[in-house]
């Protein structure tokens, strides 16, 4: 018989991770691992519902998974992937907006470049409205995407020594990962970043400190690499830069390749949330213990547990 879905998750937006409670989450991971059991139970279960894809900035793994999620599941999508040839190249709010995509979708799965835009248009819309990642501050579904993947790599969240590994400022997938795996007993990180790219004072204030999480802030990848379960690699994000000669000094400051990687443990887990450019090596990807690739695969599972949830669908029996 099939796990029950929390109800408390029909009709919510999910905009950061503490969103939802850490059982919400674990049962929507308890529902991935049955989707991946056994998809074809779940190919008509949203017949007849609707997702609408809004993404002001550009994405494949995200709105592509949310897409073959919602189509997968037996449902249908509409939506833009260049807001130019919607009404928003004549000047239309995002709050008009998603006040307009509610009359014809179900949810709606926003990304923007702004901080704040997907709760923004949260607060006007009368359907669930999923952040698809905001600017540099949040990528919730992200970290979905993460955990599931260390619970199935690993087992679980407690008592891991995580290394985050590049642009801690910008990366939003760093932020909402740290703010979701903070709730874990035993969790230790090592932020691993040049200087100009050290995790935000409202992540090391509000999150780590304010939790009692351990935590060390260092150069370089190699002094940590020995002692990490998990090792999440982040791209430098040249499109949050303001002047191009920063990025450029700094966009190949870490690269994993096959050398460092005989410097970590036999069963640590490299996760990149992707697209990578340079930091980490094309040689790694035949490493079993990189697991990026996968990890793009369990996205497209947590997104057809979440959609489920958010739209109240029975877990079939
Ligand atoms: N991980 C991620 O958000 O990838 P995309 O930008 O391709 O959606």
């Amino acid at each position: 018989m099939g796990m029950t879905i929390p109800t408390s998750l029909k009709g919510k937006s999910l905009i950061e991770p503490s969103d939802f409670s850490v059982e919400e989450t674990e049962a929507l991971f308890d529902l991935a691992d049955e989707i991946i059991k056994a998809p074809e139970k779940y190919s008509e279960i949203c017949k007849g519902r609707l997702l609408a894809t809004l993404f002001y900035e550009p994405s494949t793994r995200t709105r592509f998974s949310f897409e073959a999620a919602m189509l997968r599941l037996g449902g249908q999508v509409i939506g833009f992937s260049e807001p130019n040839t919607s009404s928003v190249a004549k000047g239309e709010s995002l709050s008009d907006t998603i006040r307009t995509i509610e009359c014809y979708a179900d949810l709606a799965v926003i990304r923007h470049h702004k901080e704040g835009g997907p709760k923004v248009a949260s607060l006007s819309a009368g359907i669930p409205v999923i952040n698809a990642g905001d600017g540099g501050h949040q990528h919730p579904t992200q970290t979905l995407t993460d955990m599931l993947t260390i619970r199935i790599e690993k087992g679980g969240f407690e008592n891991i020594n995580i290394g985050l590994c590049g642009d801690l400022k910008f990366g939003r997938t760093a932020h909402s990962f740290i703010k979701a795996l903070s709730r874990y007993r035993g969790v230790k990180f090592a932020l691993i970043s040049p200087e100009e790219l050290m995790i935000p004072e409202y992540v090391r204030k509000e999150v780590l400190l304010k939790n009692d999480i351990p935590f060390m802030e260092v150069r370089r990848l190699q002094d940590v690499m020995p002692d990490l379960d998990v090792l999440y690699m982040t791209r430098v994000q040249r499109e949050r830069f303001f002047n191009e000669e920063d990025y450029i000094r700094l966009k190949d400051i870490y690269i994993l390749d096959a050398e460092k990687m005989r410097g970590a443990r036999s069963d640590m887990i490299v996760l990149h949330p992707l697209p990578r450019v340079n930091e980490i090596a094309e040689e790694v990807d035949h490493d079993p213990r990189a697991v990026y690739f996968k990890q793009a695969k369990n996205g497209m599972y947590v997104r057809m547990a979440l959609i489920m949830a958010l739209l109240g669908i029975e877990n079939p029996r």
